[in-house]
């Protein structure tokens, strides 16, 4: 696990950014696995403005969300689908349909969830997955207590994602769903780089573990520390807690730059 702290978000979005667009370079048709929320709106920001200049093109390219909330009428602005439209796909220049999300709207949930699965698996799989962290350790909606296994499912959110999320919700926590579908830790896991970030204070103590903590369900991001290639960038508000804070510093600084993330 590469831990990278950087100075602000547009540097987290810089450093994110010039990964997806080598692997765009690569490989055209990559499979980009998409993050909602706050923290990985600087990245988006980033690809957008680099789109903009013509440097790079999302047309080949496939994207998969990791989460969507259950029971959000389909014309709701905070439906996770709408959301990453809003902020990310209709910015760039995606193909129609080639950015999925699980149906956190269908009548059957097991057989949504099993065609999600489905749907990674005929892409070829994620390259590259954004990923951001709840203050309680969760990656896309995976609570506390989640099998380190898991596949897309339905789950509960906990009353602190809950509170944490309300400020979309008018500051109503009562107003955000108590249930969603999320792809698992297991899917997530097999994703071929994980880039993670985390801004702030609030989310030191979930970094702390992540990073540093011995791998438990409990802070169900821990099971990345199993992944052969994840890069965590955070600011320093989310970096205090770290115990090895200078070692992760010198060794980004001497890091070869052929070497990328
Ligand atoms: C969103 C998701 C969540 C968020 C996490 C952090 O698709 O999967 O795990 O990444 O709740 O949210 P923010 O970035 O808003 O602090």
């Amino acid at each position: 696990m590469e831990v990278v702290i950087c100075r602000d978000a547009g540097e987290i979005g810089g450093i994110a950014a010039d990964a997806i667009t080598l692997l765009l370079q690569r490989k055209a048709t990559a499979v980009l696995g998409l993050a909602t929320g706050s923290s990985p709106l600087a990245i988006y920001d980033e690809l957008v403005a680099r789109h903009e200049a013509g440097e790079i093109s999302f047309r080949q390219a496939r994207g998969f969300t990791l989460d969507e909330y259950v029971g959000l009428p389909v014309d709701h602005p905070e439906r996770y689908r709408t959301v990453i439209d809003t902020v990310f796909v209709s910015r760039v220049d995606f193909a129609p349909g080639a950015v999925q999300g699980p149906d956190g709207a269908a009548a059957a949930i097991p057989a949504a969830c099993e065609a999600y699965e489905d749907a990674i698996r005929a892409a070829g799989g994620v390259d590259l997955q954004i990923l951001g962290i709840g203050t309680d350790g969760h990656i896309a909606f995976n609570e506390p207590g989640s099998s380190l296994a898991s596949r897309t499912r339905i789950k509960t959110l906990t009353r602190q994602t809950r509170i944490d999320n309300a400020r979309f919700f008018g500051d109503d926590v009562d107003a955000v769903p108590t249930h969603c579908l999320t792809q698992g830790l297991g899917t997530i896991m097999q994703a071929r780089h994980v880039i993670l970030v985390a801004t702030g204070r609030s989310k030191a103590e979930a970094v702390h573990h992540l990073v540093e903590g011995p791998v438990s369900a409990m802070w169900p991001a821990t099971v990345l520390q199993h992944h052969p290639h994840v890069t965590v960038l955070l600011d320093d508000a989310a970096a205090r807690r770290l115990q090895l804070v200078d070692y992760y510093r010198e060794t980004y600084q001497s890091k070869p730059a052929w070497q990328g993330i």
